[in-house]
């Protein structure tokens, strides 16, 4: 027996199919997976998407501006907190299925989620990914960036520099009704050719109404695979890429902090996007 039926795209009754539910219905009945009728958002709200993240943007900025070694983890979710509600925003983290803090920090092996504390203190040559969603008039954006403390190895500094190549190439790989595999398969390559690896036990996700949202947004896979993207869908792309292993384990003490299994460096990039008929547009500039 079927508990849930797989939402089909139809076309409402007596009106005619648009260009878009043809191209719809021709991909359903390949076999495809289709977005519902709810991922494909209007110009207005797309549009308060865009507002939210101009806040979001400016809040990476100042924390960009200011982070820097000898300052606590803490300090940035502070400082982040501060400037969103004051922008008459929310951080979404806070709260987020118990998440206790306002952004996430991340440094070196800690792939996402890190919780910011007054313990941890950046220190030269650290590699840090600051992850910020904002909440602007019930619209969600979210982007992270890398910042590198002081000087940091040649190493780790390719690691940052390919991570957000692979963000770059996965947003060129989309086109109007391409598939989600074939942004996967792009930014898979282009870590494999850099030597590094995929972290396959998270993805982007839609965003915009909700946090987190269809599609899931694969880091790696096949082309011609995964969810059908057209115009009017948001979605973040946010690839996490190993310098080793891509195989990734949860820290026990606070259970949420996602840590590379050899604990080698790892780095994160993101960005929420809409598509249109020209592809990818960056929400989170
Ligand atoms: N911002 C993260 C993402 O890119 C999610 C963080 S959820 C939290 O999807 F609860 F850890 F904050
Ligand atoms: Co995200
Ligand atoms: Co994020």
């Amino acid at each position: 027996m079927h508990l849930f039926k797989k939402k089909n795209w139809v076309v409402p009754k007596g009106q005619e199919p648009t260009e878009m539910d043809r191209k719809i219905l021709f991909y359903q009945s390949k076999g495809h997976l289709v977005p519902r009728r709810g991922l494909i958002l209007t110009p207005g709200q797309i549009d308060g998407i865009r507002k939210s993240g101009v806040i979001n943007t400016a809040c990476l900025d100042l924390v960009a501006e200011n982070i820097k070694e000898g300052m606590t983890t803490n300090e940035i979710d502070k400082l982040a907190h501060d400037f969103i509600v004051k922008n008459g925003a929310i951080p979404a983290c806070l709260g987020y299925n118990g998440y206790p803090k306002s952004v996430c920090v991340s440094i070196n092996e800690e792939v996402c989620h890190g919780i910011p504390s007054d313990d941890i203190v950046l220190e030269e040559g650290d590699i840090v990914n600051v992850d910020i969603t904002t909440i602007l008039n019930g619209y969600y954006s979210d982007a992270s960036r890398m910042f590198i403390i002081g000087k940091t190895s040649p190493e780790k500094e390719k690691l940052v520099r390919v991570a957000k190549e692979c963000l770059e190439v996965g947003m060129k790989a989309a086109f109007p009704y391409c598939f989600v595999g074939d942004i996967g398969n792009a930014i898979q390559r282009h870590a494999h050719d850099n030597g590094y690896t995929v972290v396959r036990d998270l993805c982007g996700h839609g965003v915009g109404l909700k946090f987190h949202e269809d599609p899931e947004v694969e880091h790696y896979g096949r082309k011609g695979t995964g969810m059908l993207l057209v115009p009017g869908m948001v979605f973040t792309i946010e690839p996490m890429i190993n310098m080793g292993d891509w195989r990734v384990f949860i820290d026990e003490d606070n259970g949420w902090t996602v840590v590379s299994d050899d604990e080698l460096p790892s780095a994160q990039w993101e960005h929420t996007f809409v598509m249109t008929d020209n592809g990818l547009e960056i929400l989170t500039y």
